[in-house]
């Protein structure tokens, strides 16, 4: 695999293929690896998508590109995420963000088009929002997309341990990304605000909010970068500005947490009911939460087994876990009396659970669903 001829590496990818679909992830993964660290990544990745190189000039990365450093510390400044490591799978976005990001891929697939009209994509894009939102997953699943390997600099790692070597730090990185054909994200923006906060690095805050500034004017024309962070409000107005696109992230309602927990279920089949419970469950939650409740309910089928399972137990046990994961009216539901709790979800507003959808939650019969409806009737 030094230098792998196309053939060669088919066959490779062939039999990594065919050991997943045996059931040997473990020895998948290995090839992958070798894989990944194989030279000619680029030239072989399946093009999801070919912005031609004329279009976007640089030159390509490969593994082997040697990675930029601190000059003190030798930390890397970047991580670099190839198209052949990212996931497909798309993130799940309401309708508004969803046709939003296409236009913005549909941009960038044709630049050729545009270009003949004398007009580029945005090429500037700050995405925002609450913690475990999706905004990582979103800039990668973007970059991926494009079939452009992602640049990762995580800037708390690049301004925190460095004071007064950051400005270096973010030129040095521009340049390398400048460089190349890739995206360049810049995650974790809220690290330069925690700096502000300390009136000894006002000095270094000033420095480095220019370097970034400066950086960003110089890449407009370059390739896409991708800002993100939790805190938009604690933003310099200035970088804020620079940013052509900037996207809200907002948590997910019913529907998308519907589809969360479907996408995070597979490859298990979860009973529908099940599905609705979880995504009526957890208002307010986000694809990082939902996501931690689906890995719960799924250890608990793999001691339990599917007929055992009462979901309404699964619930308690990750709310009691995870206390702070969950709205303190659903936690009151779920840990109060099940009669009154199954009357809620029977009579629910945004969708009501059937006699059977229950029957299937609680992992008890029809009959004992309808006594308990009853029972709780009667005491209203
Ligand atoms: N809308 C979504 N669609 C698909 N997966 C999601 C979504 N939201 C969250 N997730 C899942 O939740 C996890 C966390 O997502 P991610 O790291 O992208 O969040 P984030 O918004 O970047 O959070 P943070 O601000 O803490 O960095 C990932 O495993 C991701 O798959
Ligand atoms: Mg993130």
């Amino acid at each position: 695999m030094a230098s792998p001829s196309v053939a060669v590496r088919r066959q490779v990818e062939r039999l990594r293929d065919a050991l997943i679909a045996e059931g040997d992830p473990k020895q998948a993964k290995a090839l992958a690896s070798i894989l990944d660290n194989a030279e000619g990544v680029q030239e072989m990745a399946p093009s999801r998508l070919t912005i031609s190189k004329t279009s976007l000039p640089g030159e390509t990365l490969s593994p082997n590109t040697q990675v930029p450093v601190d000059r003190e510390t030798s930390t890397p400044l970047a991580e670099i995420i190839f198209p052949r490591q990212i996931n497909d799978q798309a993130p799940l976005f309401g309708p508004a963000i969803t046709a939003a990001i296409k236009s913005l891929l549909e941009e960038w697939r044709d630049l050729e088009a545009l270009a003949r009209y004398d007009v580029a994509p945005p090429k500037t894009c700050l995405i925002y929002g609450a913690p475990g939102t999706g905004k990582t997953r979103l800039a990668t699943w973007i970059a991926g997309q494009l079939d452009l390997p992602l640049v990762v600099a995580r800037l708390d790692s690049l301004v925190s341990s460095f004071l007064g070597t950051s400005s270096r730090n973010i030129g040095t990185l521009f340049s390398f990304a400048n460089r190349y054909r890739c995206v360049l994200l810049l995650d974790e923006f809220d690290s330069l605000a925690k700096l502000r906060d300390d009136p000894q690095e006002v000095g270094e805050i000033k420095r480095v909010v220019n370097a970034l500034l400066q950086n960003l004017d110089s890449r407009k024309d370059v390739g896409l970068t991708i800002g993100i962070t939790n805190h938009p409000q604690l933003l310099d107005s200035a970088v804020w500005r620079r940013f052509e696109i900037q996207l809200e992230v907002p948590r997910p309602d019913l529907a998308i947490r519907q589809d969360l927990t479907r996408q995070f279920m597979a490859p298990i089949d979860a009973p529908a009911a099940h599905q609705r419970l979880l995504a009526w469950l957890t208002e307010g939650a986000t694809g990082a939460e939902i996501e931690a409740l689906v890995r719960t309910y799924k250890r608990s089928l793999a001691f339990g087994g599917p007929e055992k399972i009462d979901l309404l137990d699964v619930f308690r046990h990750f709310a009691t876990l995870h206390s702070g994961r969950i709205s303190d009216e659903k936690k009151a539901l779920v840990f109060g009396n099940q009669g009154e709790l199954l009357l809620a979800l029977h009579e629910a507003q945004d969708g009501k659970f059937s006699t059977a959808e229950l029957a299937e939650i609680t992992g008890r019969d029809k009959s004992t669903v309808s006594r308990q409806l009853a029972a709780a009737r009667e005491k209203d």
